[in-house]
C-alpha cells in the first residue's frame, strides 16, 4: 500500500467536506462575515488532517464503509483547528505563525481569534448532530469527543502545559501534559471511527491502545521537530518551546532518548493492531509516518 496516495485521497475527501462547510458558513446571514472569514482563514490554510484521516482509517479498519463517517471525521479537524488558534494566542504560546501563514490573531485580532475558536468548537458538535448516525452511536460519539477535548482531555493538558511553563515538570506531569493536550484527541479520533463502525469490544480495545500510543508519540515528535526542524519545514515557528520554557520530552529526557521513546511507542502501537486484518494496514502505515514525518 502506498501511504502518500492514501493520505492524498483521504485529505481530498476531508478538504472537500470542510470547503462545503465553510462556504455554507459564509452564506449564512446569521454568521457575521468577519467571523466566517477568520474561521475559514484558520481551517483552510492546509494542515495535515491527521485526526480526520485517523478517524476514517479506524472506521475502515473494522469494516466501516459509508460516507457517513465524513462529517464526524471533519468535526475532529474543527476542534483541532480551534485548539491551534487558541494555542497561538499571546496569553497561551504567543506564536505568530501557523500553517505557513500569520496566526489567526495576527490577522483578525485576538478577540475574533478567540471567537473563531469558540465557533469551530461549537460547530463540531452541530455537524455531528446532523451526521445521520444512529442516535445511540451519536450519543457515544458526543460523549467521547467532549471528554477528549474538555477539562479531562485537551483543555486539561493545555492547562498544565501553561501552569508549568518555566518550571521543571516531573516526568509524571510531562506524561499527563502530552497524553492530554494532544494524545486525548488523537486517541478519540481512532476510537470514534471504530464506534461509528460498531466495532466489537476486542477490536475497539485494540484500536484504543493503538490510539493511545500514537497520540503520545505524535506530541513527542512535535517536541523533537521544534528542536530539529526549521520554520520553512514546519510552517510554524521552530525553537519556540525552549524560548518559552516549555516542558517537552527533549527538555526532560534529551533528544536521543525522546526519539527512542517515540520509536518504542510506535512499535507498541503496531503490536496493538497486529491481530486485525489487512483493512488495518493504513493505520500501521500512519503510525510509521508519525515517526518519520518532517512537519
Ligand atoms: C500541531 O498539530 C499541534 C499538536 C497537537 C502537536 P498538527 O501537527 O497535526 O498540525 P496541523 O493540523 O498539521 O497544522
Ligand atoms: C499543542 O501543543 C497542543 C494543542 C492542543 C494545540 P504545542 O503548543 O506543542 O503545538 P504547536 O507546536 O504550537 O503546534
Ligand atoms: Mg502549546
Ligand atoms: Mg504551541
Ligand atoms: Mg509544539
Amino acid at each position: 500500500m502506498k501511504l502518500d496516495v492514501y493520505l492524498k485521497e483521504k485529505r481530498k475527501l476531508v478538504d472537500g467536506y470542510l470547503k462545503k462547510y465553510i462556504s455554507s458558513k459564509k452564506k449564512d446571514r446569521d454568521c457575521p462575515k468577519h467571523l466566517s472569514e477568520a474561521m475559514s482563514y484558520a481551517l483552510t490554510a492546509g494542515g495535515k488532517r491527521v485526526r480526520p484521516i485517523l478517524c476514517i482509517a479506524g472506521y475502515e479498519a473494522v469494516g466501516g464503509k459509508s460516507d457517513n463517517i465524513l462529517p464526524v471525521a471533519a468535526s475532529l479537524e474543527l476542534i483541532h483547528t480551534y485548539s491551534l488558534i487558541h494555542d497561538d494566542l499571546p496569553a497561551m504560546d504567543d506564536d505568530d505563525f501557523r500553517r505557513n501563514q500569520p496566526a489567526t490573531h495576527k490577522v483578525y485580532g485576538e478577540a475574533t481569534a478567540i471567537l473563531a475558536g469558540d465557533a469551530l468548537l461549537t460547530d463540531a458538535f452541530h455537524i455531528i448532530s446532523q451526521s445521520g448516525a444512529k442516535p445511540k452511536i451519536l450519543l457515544n460519539i458526543i460523549g467521547e469527543l467532549s471528554r477528549a477535548s474538555g477539562p479531562e482531555g485537551m483543555v486539561g493538558g493545555q492547562t498544565v502545559d501553561i501552569i508549568l511553563e518555566g518550571k521543571k515538570a516531573k516526568k509524571k506531569e510531562l506524561h499527563y501534559i502530552h497524553t492530554h493536550k494532544t494524545g486525548a484527541l488523537i486517541k478519540a479520533s481512532v476510537r470514534i471511527g471504530a464506534l461509528m463502525a460498531e466495532a466489537t469490544p476486542a477490536r475497539l480495545n485494540a484500536l484504543t491502545s493503538y490510539g493511545e500510543k500514537i497520540g503520545l508519540a505524535f506530541q513527542v515528535i512535535d517536541d523533537i521537530l521544534d528542536v530539529t526542524g526549521t520554520k520553512e519545514e514546519l510552517g510554524k515557528s521552530a525553537g519556540a518551546d525552549g524560548a518559552r520554557g516549555k516542558n517537552t520530552y527533549p527538555s526532560i529526557f534529551g533528544l536521543d532518548t525522546s526519539q527512542s521513546i517515540a520509536e518504542d511507542l510506535i512499535h507498541d502501537s503496531l503490536e496493538s493492531i497486529k491481530r486485525l486484518n489487512h483493512n488495518a494496514e493504513p493505520l500501521a502505515e500512519i503510525a510509521r509516518y508519525i515517526l518519520s514525518r518532517r512537519n
